[in-house]
């Protein structure tokens, strides 16, 4: 069996150096969601709303939330991978300029091997068991490039040594079961960036992963985002991760966006009273798994339809007009926060 004593500092390979990434421009919009909604059980309930939020060109963005906020439907919406019964009921998703709902099932595929990367959790699930993953990079480089039999292999022995695998040539006849997880999780980010996408989509991609090879595989999508551009939408529930990782942090609670900035902004002063918390018991552990005991209450069921703030039955700052208006999103301090009374929250917490 193969160790991770195999990953080794990555070079520059040609394939960083040539294809679309020299035509972007910086600070260009690779991703814009735009009011999207996505509703479940075919239209029964509204799971994600009126999310909206863009990712540029060299930049990573985080979204954090306990665990049912809706991280993974935006995702999977942006992907074009939505379940079956689940639906986007309203807003847009763009590529490049690019609205997807007129993409056609062929398209999105196209746009998923070229324009669009993805790596998820749970690597080895995402891989044929039985065929040598350097074969299953070869196959999706031809589907996608067209290129012949010889090139795809060198060019995935390249991307192999590209995400820092340093015995590309052996790991490349290996299968799935072969591997550990660093390097199965290294094989996926090589498929996904393999045909040179504007966007990679991590959904808590290191999240089963060590802190060793944790740290290897951030330092491997910083360098991706510094050498080739890529923009990266990356859900991770570890706090210490995103702040090392993201330049901006989009906050989910219930379904909605609660708070959105820099990253230093938001784990620093954050404004909403739901960020606040998570922050509070983030520094007593894990806050997905301690959300629930430590802030009272509970997050309103998927879906569920209310005239104000979805936080308002937790907040203690919720009045009864929180519960009754509906929040709309504002800017200021750096911030997008959702909360009626941030304003006055922050005046009172600098003042005391
Ligand atoms: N395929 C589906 N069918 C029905 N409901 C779904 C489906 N996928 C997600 N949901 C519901 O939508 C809500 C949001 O789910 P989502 O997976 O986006 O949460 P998440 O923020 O990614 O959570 P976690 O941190 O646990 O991964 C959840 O309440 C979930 O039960
Ligand atoms: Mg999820």
């Amino acid at each position: 069996m193969s160790t991770d004593t195999q990953l080794r500092e990555p070079e520059t390979s040609d394939a960083l150096r040539t294809g679309v990434a020299g035509q972007r421009s910086p600070g260009q919009d690779v991703l814009v969601i735009d009011d999207l909604t996505v509703t479940v059980h075919n239209g029964a309930l509204e799971a994600v709303r009126g999310v909206s939020l863009a990712v540029r060109r060299g930049e990573v963005v985080g979204l954090v939330g306990e665990s049912g906020s809706g991280k993974t439907l935006t995702c999977r919406a942006a992907l074009g991978i939505l379940a079956p019964g689940c639906h986007v009921a309203e807003g847009s998703v763009s590529f490049g300029g690019q609205d997807t709902a007129e993409f056609s099932n062929k398209a999105w595929r196209a746009v998923r091997g070229s324009r669009v990367g993805a790596v998820f959790q749970d690597p080895g699930s995402y891989l044929n068991p039985s065929v040598p993953v350097g074969r299953q990079l070869a196959e999706a480089l031809r589907s996608v490039q067209g290129c012949s039999r010889k090139q795809a292999k060198q060019r995935a022995l390249e991307l192999l040594r590209l995400v820092g695998l340093r015995d590309a040539e052996s790991v490349y006849r290996q299968i799935p079961g072969e591997l550990s997880g660093g390097m199965l999780q290294r094989v996926m980010i090589a498929i996904a960036v393999s045909g040179d996408p504007e966007l990679l989509v991590a959904d808590e991609a290191t999240t089963a992963l060590d802190v060793t090879i944790q740290a290897e595989i951030i330092e491997l999508i910083l360098r991706l985002r510094d050498e080739r551009g890529l923009g990266v939408l990356f859900v991770s529930h570890d706090l210490a991760v995103i702040s090392e990782l993201c330049d901006r942090v989009v906050v989910f609670y219930a379904g909605e966006i609660v708070e959105a900035g820099p990253t230093e902004e938001i784990l620093l002063r954050p404004r909403h009273p739901y960020t606040q918390a998570m922050l509070r018991v983030a520094s007593l552990g894990d806050y997905t798994r301690r959300t629930l005991d430590v802030i009272e209450g509970q997050p309103p069921s998927v879906g569920a339809q209310l005239p104000g703030c979805r936080f308002a039955d937790r907040c203690g700052f919720a009045t009864e007009q929180c519960r009754t208006t509906p929040v709309a999103i504002s800017s200021g301090g750096g911030h997008e926060v959702r909360c009626l009374r941030s304003d006055e929250l922050s005046l009172t917490r600098l003042a005391s």
